[in-house]
């Protein structure tokens, strides 16, 4: 981080979080943010679910969530860049205040509730990028009061996706109530089955990903991990944010909604690690959850991961961190004499179970 970026933080920190995220967009679509254009290598290039990654980093979905930043954001050094969650109808999420600085605990604490513009608003912006080597994909989401969850997912991708390079089906959200019921077997296989349907239908189907929640139990993830992978889902995020609230410091920490940043990396990397043995390297899978240094993302990738996304730690490391954690791991590949990511996938994952 430099000392223009440190001061900006520092500066971006003394507000209410809610308007700093908005000017952190704000200042990202003005050119005051000085981004590194594209970061791969011969190591860092890889193909995840047919995608051509630059780099194994990705941002995880909730920082843009109506595409608003999409140029500045593909040229910030992440190997592809997730937006939304995006729900069918426009809709306003929860009372406000509802994001939570854990400053001494380098965490977020968000209700937002899937705060929108809609599909038809997003789509029009993803249809407005220039597409370009980092893919960009989208977080499906649902209406809060929407008596048919499943059509809304399939709506959303039917909109947005003939606009986007991936989708994600995020059944893990805990600030829209029920949605997480999803995860069930026999909910998920009849939602997949509606979203695949959907996604057969587009001009290009694209790969479609299922994003699931840390609080779960083994058994449920051996489910989980069948039931996509009898969908034809192209990879698993693991994970969305948790409710669970140990071990922290901060004053906000008991403020209702999902737990994001370094209290999560532990509890993140084991649901990847038991999702990584279920599925015995059959299915890609993205880890995501804390990670916030090019050791965090080395052990995302050894635990079963074939790439990383990362939000919260941007937020205290600023947004230089993406193109720093992906120099390097390239570094890291190198001294280790290692062709690509794929060489790390899954090495360290007995060390989770
Ligand atoms: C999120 N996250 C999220 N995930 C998702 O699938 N759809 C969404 O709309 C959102 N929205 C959202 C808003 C805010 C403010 C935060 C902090 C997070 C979850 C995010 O993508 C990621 O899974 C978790 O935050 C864990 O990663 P980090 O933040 O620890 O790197």
């Amino acid at each position: 981080m430099n000392a223009v970026e440190r001061l900006g933080l520092a500066a971006l920190h003394r507000i209410d979080p809610e308007t700093a995220h908005g000017l952190s967009l704000q200042a990202l679509r003005l050119g005051l943010v000085p981004l590194p254009g594209l970061v791969t290598s011969a190591r860092l290039e890889s193909t995840l679910a047919g995608l051509r990654l630059p780099n194994p980093v990705g941002l995880a979905a909730g920082y843009d969530k109506n595409a608003v930043a999409l140029a500045p954001l593909v040229r910030a050094g992440f190997g592809f860049v997730e937006v939304g969650a995006a729900t069918p109808r426009p809709q306003p999420g929860n009372p406000r205040p509802r994001l939570f600085r854990l400053t001494e605990d380098r965490a977020v604490i968000n209700r937002f509730g899937f705060n929108n513009e809609g599909a038809a608003a997003v789509a029009a912006r993803l249809a407005a990028r220039r597409r370009g080597p980092v893919p960009v994909g989208l977080n499906l989401g649902a209406n809060k009061d929407s008596a048919d969850r499943a059509g809304d997912f399939a709506a959303v991708l039917a909109a947005c996706g003939p606009h986007a390079d991936f989708a994600t089906v995020n059944v893990s959200s805990p600030n829209t109530e029920k949605l997480r019921d999803l995860q069930g077997p026999a909910a998920l296989a009849a939602l997949l089955s509606r979203v695949m349907e959907a996604r057969a239908a587009l001009p290009c189907p694209i790969p479609v990903f299922l994003k699931i929640a840390p609080d779960l139990v083994p058994d449920e993830i051996a489910a989980i991990a069948e039931v996509a992978q009898a969908a034809g889902i192209d990879a698993i995020i693991a994970t969305n944010t948790t409710l669970a609230r140990e071990g922290l410091k901060s004053a906000s920490r008991s403020e209702a909604g999902g737990l994001s940043g370094e209290p999560l990396f532990e509890k993140s990397t084991r649901v990847l690690a038991l999702l990584s043995q279920a599925t015995g390297g059959r299915l890609p899978l993205i880890g995501v959850g804390g990670v916030g240094s090019v050791e965090q993302a080395l052990e995302k990738l050894r635990a079963g991961a074939s790439a990383v996304q990362l939000y919260s730690a941007l937020v205290y490391r600023g947004l230089s961190l993406a193109a720093d954690i992906a120099h390097g791991i390239d570094r890291h590949l190198s001294a280790a004499g290692l062709a690509g990511v794929a060489a790390l996938t899954g090495t360290g994952r007995g060390a989770w179970l």
